[in-house]
């Protein structure tokens, strides 16, 4: 059946057109129903880690299956969910020793949230239940998650019913938040994490959550190298947990394990989600440290009961193995780690385009920024047409490289950027071809707007 935007019972993200139909994925390639090959330039939202096709996945899926699918975490555990936690628990940084796993990023966040608070109410500070985030962050779509989320395009909707978590800015330097520079500024935006605390009083602020890389919002924002030992000490000074949201940084994206890995610092929890199964299955987490995991564990119950019916499933721990296994065997962190000067060498010539504003990111994750003017960094208006991200993904969907663009990434309203992030398995000649498509796709655009 040929469906078109009007017969189709999906509602899809765009209600006046229909994306194309995919029929296959192999690789870092995806291809529609006509034949026309894509490059997965984004792993999907910075999901497919590993590629499209990969056999070893769908036989591990398999084979679970036919053993036994699922059962209820408070009736059975399993071997493939007791093994992906503890592989899980052996790749996160020392100190982290507990797993709980979820199907989303917005499950991860909002029940970190949830074990932070519960963690304080087992030690007697009952008060403290606040999430401090920053604007310009994402941490996910449902109520809890979007509180946190400084996401403005995604919460404007939602406003009234969110919860009121304070915010402090982003670190970006290309759009410093203080109208400063590094190092001059000796990274004021860090500290403003104390000052909110001061005003609000530690008592009631449970944690504060952070992307180690801004991802969808801000495309691939790198904080300097000192922001995130100035968060954890003033976290320590006031009793506070550090959560990292290692949804998109987290199994290898930045070339480490996990993104905070970069800065030297040891969070009290990470969430994780998308490239843990690559896509294979919907499967994310929290992983705790051992200190929450002993007050949880010695609690007034011992119980922890805020889970969802899929959490820690054999299906979504089967998946977790094969594809945490398979990263090993193929070395495609330490391939990313090495193939990310590459990557950033060949983003970098964009900069020879004249709406080209900022490149930046770690690892195989990078955002392109577009600006109107270069010495100003003034960004674009919207246009009649759409925004220039979108005009740009367009293009380049057109051209064979699927893109993940974003608007508001200067605060929060403008801003235009695109995210490159490709599956670990790119190889040198087709970054090559990823890029000369994105460098075609950005002079065609520019040839409509100048
Ligand atoms: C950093 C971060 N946290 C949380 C989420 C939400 O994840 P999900 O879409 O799986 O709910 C995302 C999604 O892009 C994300 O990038």
């Amino acid at each position: 059946m040929e469906y078109n935007y009007e017969n189709s019972n999906f509602l899809h993200y765009n209600l006046r057109s229909i994306a194309p139909m995919v029929e296959r994925g192999e690789g870092i390639y995806l291809y529609d129903t006509s034949g026309k090959q894509y490059i997965d330039g984004t792993s999907g939202p910075v999901v497919c880690n590993i590629g499209h096709g990969v056999t070893e996945i769908g036989q591990a899926y398999a084979n679970q299956a036919q053993k036994v699918s699922y059962v209820f975490r408070s009736h059975f555990t399993s071997e493939p969910s007791e093994k992906l936690a503890s592989l899980i628990t052996a790749m996160a940084p020392d100190g982290l020793e507990g797993v709980f796993f979820v199907s989303s990023g917005s499950e991860g966040t909002e029940m970190a949230a949830k074990i932070a608070h519960q963690y304080y109410l087992e030690i007697g500070r009952v008060r403290k239940e606040l999430i401090i985030s920053r604007w310009l962050s994402y941490h996910g779509i449902t109520m809890g998650a979007l509180s946190m989320s400084g996401h403005v395009q995604r919460r404007k909707n939602f406003v009234m019913s969110l919860l009121p978590y304070p915010k402090i800015p982003l670190p970006n330097c290309y759009h410093c938040p203080e109208n400063s520079e590094y190092p001059g500024c000796n990274i004021a935006c860090a500290h403003r994490l104390r000052e909110t605390i001061n005003l609000i009083g530690e008592e009631y602020i449970s944690a504060f959550i952070a992307e180690p890389v801004v991802g969808a919002s801000a495309g691939a924002v790198v904080p300097p190298p000192e922001y995130y030992k100035i968060i954890r000490e003033i976290c320590d000074e006031f009793d506070i947990l550090f959560i990292a949201d290692e949804v998109m940084t987290g199994f290898g994206r930045t070339g480490r394990n996990f993104g905070i890995e970069h800065w030297g610092v040891t969070p009290d929890m990470i969430v994780f989600a998308k490239g843990v199964s690559a896509g294979y299955y919907p499967l994310a987490g929290i992983i705790i440290s051992d200190k929450i995991f002993k007050v949880l564990k010695n609690g007034k119950k011992g119980i922890f009961a805020p889970g969802h019916t899929y959490s820690g499933t054999p299906m979504a721990g089967a998946v977790g193995c094969s594809v945490i296994d398979y990263v090993a065997k193929h070395n495609l962190i330490t391939q990313v780690a090495e193939l990310s000067g590459y990557l950033e060498e060949c983003l970098k010539k964009l900069y020879a385009h004249k709406i080209v504003g900022d490149v930046r990111g770690k690892g195989f994750l990078w955002g392109v920024e577009f600006v109107k003017d270069k010495k100003t960094k003034t960004p674009f208006p919207p246009l009649e047409s759409g925004t220039v991200a979108d005009l740009i993904t367009k293009t380049a969907f057109e051209n064979g490289l699927v893109l993940y663009p974003g608007t508001g990434c200067i605060d929060g309203n403008q801003g235009d950027h695109v995210l490159v992030a490709p599956p670990f398995i790119i190889q040198k000649d087709e970054i090559n071809k990823l890029v000369s498509i994105l460098d075609q796709s950005i002079s065609e655009v520019e040839k409509v707007i100048a």
